[in-house]
């Protein structure tokens, strides 16, 4: 059963076990509601590891950014949590634990890469008793409702990325580390045109610092105004976790952020992402000289 989750997207999708999606079993409806909703959330989940790399693994290539860094790692599944790996929680002043508030900052998964992500499957394992919530704004609806001539102006443009743009403006310490000063700069057009349906989203982040032909304070200042156009309390879904819960949302059209919690719980969802692929439209953002 699919219901509204938000009067301007989303959907919750019940009475499906999401263990027993294959690519002809259920991925293409599955598939379906994700071009149509760009958010859809499934409650009382059991994914493991394996099964959640499956379940992915059906909307594309599974993101493995160490190995996209030229590393030969093999992929895992990422946590974004404040428990280490011997089970103790990070203390506050953690570069790690900073790290995690910059996605507290608006943005979309891993535009500062070669190729950006299409989807996040996020998995709430250990949820704490308040805070924790992730909150997303649709930037489809946000672009339906801006003037035609705004349209277009935003349709032609592109904007300029970099993980440390959104880094720094946390913790200068962060842009220091490797794995965020790794990544040179991306271009990406900032209107993301879903070939499924044609319906058109504001595609930019929290890392994109400028407007390729203009100057870096105008640029800035472009991108400053879109985000805050597309993350207006109208757009916006904050999802309470539970223990279970699973949301699946289309990166092309959906913005999103952490909220904190308190730091001495813990808190733990799965992540993983796919990359696009020139099936979902990559070539109409790139811009025409490069990346
Ligand atoms: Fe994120």
């Amino acid at each position: 059963m699919v219901e509204p989750l938000h009067d301007r997207f989303g959907a919750t999708i019940s009475g499906i076990d999401l263990r027993t999606v294959t690519e002809g079993h259920l991925y293409p409806e599955i598939r379906a509601a994700f071009e149509e909703h760009s958010l859809l959330l499934f409650r009382d989940q059991q994914l493991d590891n394996a099964s959640h790399t499956h379940l992915a693994s059906l909307f594309g290539p599974l993101e493995n950014r160490e190995q996209i860094a030229g590393n030969d790692e093999p992929f895992s599944v990422s946590t974004v949590s404040n428990v280490t790996d011997d089970g103790s929680l990070l203390t506050t002043d953690a570069l790690t634990l900073i790290d995690l508030t910059a996605n507290m900052l608006w943005h979309t998964d891993s535009t500062f890469l070669p190729v950006p992500a299409l989807v996040n499957l996020l998995a709430a394992a250990v949820v704490p008793s308040s805070g924790g919530q992730t909150e997303f704004c649709t930037t489809r609806a946000a672009f339906g409702d801006l003037a035609p001539g705004r349209q277009a102006e935003v349709r032609r443009l592109f904007a300029v990325h970099q993980l440390t743009h959104s880094r720094e403006q946390i913790d200068s310490r962060l842009t220091e580390l490797d794995y965020v000063s790794r990544w040179p700069d991306r271009a990406w057009r900032t209107v993301w045109r879903n070939p499924t349906n044609g319906r058109e989203a504001i595609y930019i982040a929290s890392h994109a610092y400028t407007i390729e032909g203009m100057d870096r304070a105008a640029g800035e200042q472009f991108v400053g105004e879109l985000l805050e156009h597309c993350t207006q309390p109208a757009y916006r879904y904050s999802h309470e976790w539970t223990v279970g819960d699973v949301i699946i949302w289309d990166e092309r059209a959906v913005l999103h952020r952490g909220r904190p919690w308190p730091y001495d719980e813990p808190r733990t969802l799965n992540s993983i992402c796919c990359s696009v692929t020139e099936l979902d439209g990559l070539a109409s953002v790139r811009p025409p000289t490069g990346p």
